[in-house]
């Protein structure tokens, strides 16, 4: 099985190790306690050391922070608690010389309310041409209709209680997420025209693409007819809600709009890349990589997949068939900074699913065994062909922060929900950097979100000197990645018996992952090229261990 068709793999983006960076938790340079621009300038040779080729950064702009930078104040600046323009030019320069690439976040779904664009629209009154730039709608007594956020609560608000005015009265805008983040109406060219200016101010600073916010929102079902879902979409019974259905999801034109932007993009050549963010099926998704639209889609659905070798095994298969038919690359991703991060959730019963976030009081992961299975599942990843995402401190083998104090919870669905969702704050605890500095190194100032004490011993410099560390590991195999060329291979399964073990030929190497519960005998092998455990081989025999990964010939 193949995963390209119209393949010239010399594209950086079809095989690239991109690195995701969650700016405010990555590394803090003037100890405010928040990372910022410079923190990642100093830490670009650790990144370069690890193995990566691209940086995606999430948002870095002006923000008022109501969802972590996703509420963007100012599409055309830099956040200046995370530093300036200057700096972000001297990222990109420091980046490029060292041969990385860097993405950023590009939010087009929404903004902040606090950008000038909403306030003039809330200045200026009802049916007004700054009015169309969003979503306002005039409904009596009531919401337009019943669409609910993905934070919680509605997903409508009285324009009056923002402006106390009273021409105000009975009309609404719309936010498919925070209050604070009302939705661009996509209908309006000058929405259009906003966002290419974007683009090429952007292209113009020297970055290499973009990673598209909710691609999957944009437009909206005319008419905006109620969903079927109901209108709250945290609770129980519509957890695992479809993104592909509903009138605000997968709408066909947000396809014109891809297409345009690529347009835009190609003046500045096949190199620029746009990355959806769509949580659909791997068919829906691939329409989002056509050629003439964005270069990847994120696989979210092997992600979604967690210690469960037949999802593992379709969240592989779907996507690599999805995409032959448009010749787009496929991208492995094992976390990022809205899930329970992979070696918590590889640490529980796979069925369990973990998407309301996790606090003290509910039961916890094993965190030994969700360690081993991360580091298991990483080794194989990286052998697959595509390109591959590691989230900051996967690397460090980094787990979950289940055990967050409340009051220290930021994420929007924790105060929306009415505390019922915690949300996704444990994943985005500032990383530790040095075992036995103030806040593990990260910066001298209180960290946004607190540190465990146990994140002690996950500390980059620790792990520098270990050659059995995760962060070792992950060089190595990365590096043979890079040598053995394995991310311009192909997939052929190899039947082992066993549905719980994961078997792929990829050019002369076995990708073997034991998802089971037992060790596993591979015959026909002569040695380990890499592995996350001990792997013997007798006689042309290995034996591998449950909960390992390895890499065999
Ligand atoms: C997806 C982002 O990854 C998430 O962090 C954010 O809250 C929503 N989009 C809204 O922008």
């Amino acid at each position: 099985m193949t995963n390209v068709q119209r393949s010239d793999w010399d594209q950086w983006w079809r095989t690239a190790v991109i690195y995701q960076v969650y700016p405010r938790s990555f590394s803090d340079s003037n100890n405010d306690g928040l990372g910022d621009v410079r923190g990642i300038i100093n830490r670009l040779d650790y990144l370069k050391k690890l193995g990566v080729e691209a940086i995606w950064m999430s948002p870095h702009y002006p923000s008022p922070q109501a969802d972590a930078g996703y509420d963007v104040a100012d599409y055309f600046d830099v956040n200046p608690e995370y530093g300036t323009l200057e700096e972000f030019d001297e990222l990109i320069d420091e980046a490029h010389k060292r041969d990385i690439k860097i993405i950023i976040d590009i939010v087009p779904n929404h903004s902040s309310d606090q950008i000038k664009l909403f306030q003039d629209a809330l200045k200026a009154g009802p049916n007004s041409p700054e009015r169309d730039m969003y979503m306002f709608r005039y409904s009596e007594g009531k919401r337009p209709n019943n669409w609910g956020s993905m934070f919680g609560g509605p997903a409508w608000t009285a324009v009056e209680s923002l402006t106390n005015n009273e021409e105000d009265r009975n009309w609404w805008y719309l936010h498919l997420f925070a209050p604070e983040q009302p939705d661009f109406n996509w209908e309006n060219p000058q929405v259009h025209e906003f966002f290419d200016s974007y683009l090429r101010f952007w292209c113009d600073r020297g970055v290499d693409g973009f990673r598209v916010d909710v691609a999957h929102g944009l437009v909206k079902e005319p008419g905006l007819p109620d969903d079927e879902v109901g209108p709250d979409r945290w609770a129980e019974e519509v957890q695992d809600f479809d993104q592909t259905g509903g009138p605000f999801w997968d709408r066909p034109g947000v396809h014109d709009i891809y297409r345009e932007w690529r347009r835009v993009l190609d003046e500045y050549g096949r190199d620029r890349v746009l990355v959806a963010e769509a949580w659909l099926t791997p068919e829906r998704e691939a329409l989002y990589v056509r050629e003439d639209e964005m270069s990847q889609q994120f696989n979210f659905n092997y992600l979604k997949a967690n210690w469960d070798a037949k999802r593992v095994r379709a969240a592989i298969n779907d996507p690599i068939a999805a995409n032959a038919a448009v010749g787009a690359p496929v991208t492995w991703v094992m976390s990022n900074h809205d899930v329970v991060r992979a070696t918590t959730r590889y640490g529980y019963d796979p069925q369990i699913d973990y998407d309301r976030g996790i606090g003290v009081d509910d039961p916890q992961p094993d965190r030994e065994l969700g360690l081993a299975r991360a580091k298991g599942m990483a080794v194989f990843t990286m052998g697959l062909p595509g390109s591959m995402y590691i989230y900051q401190g996967e690397e460090l083998g980094l787990p979950e922060v289940t055990d967050l104090p409340d009051e220290s919870r930021q994420d929007p669905t924790w105060l929306r929900t009415g505390h019922q969702v915690r949300g996704r704050d444990g994943c985005r605890v500032p990383i530790p950097w040095e075992a036995d500095a103030p806040h593990f190194g990260f910066g001298t100032g209180d960290t946004w979100l607190p540190q465990p004490e146990y994140f002690r011993e996950f500390a980059a410099d620790i792990q520098e000197n270990d050659p059995a560390s995760t962060l070792n590991l992950y060089r190595r195999v990365l590096k043979l990645r890079r040598e053995l060329e394995l991310a311009k291979g192909e997939v052929q399964w190899v039947d082992v018996g066993d549905e719980n073990v994961l078997v792929i030929r990829n050019k002369d190497v076995l990708l073997v992952l034991n998802m089971g519960s037992r060790p596993v005998k591979i015959s026909n092998v002569t040695s380990v090229v890499a592995s996350s455990c001990d792997v013997v081989i007798d006689q042309g025999e290995a034996v591998v261990p449950a909960n390992c990964g390895v890499w065999l010939r």
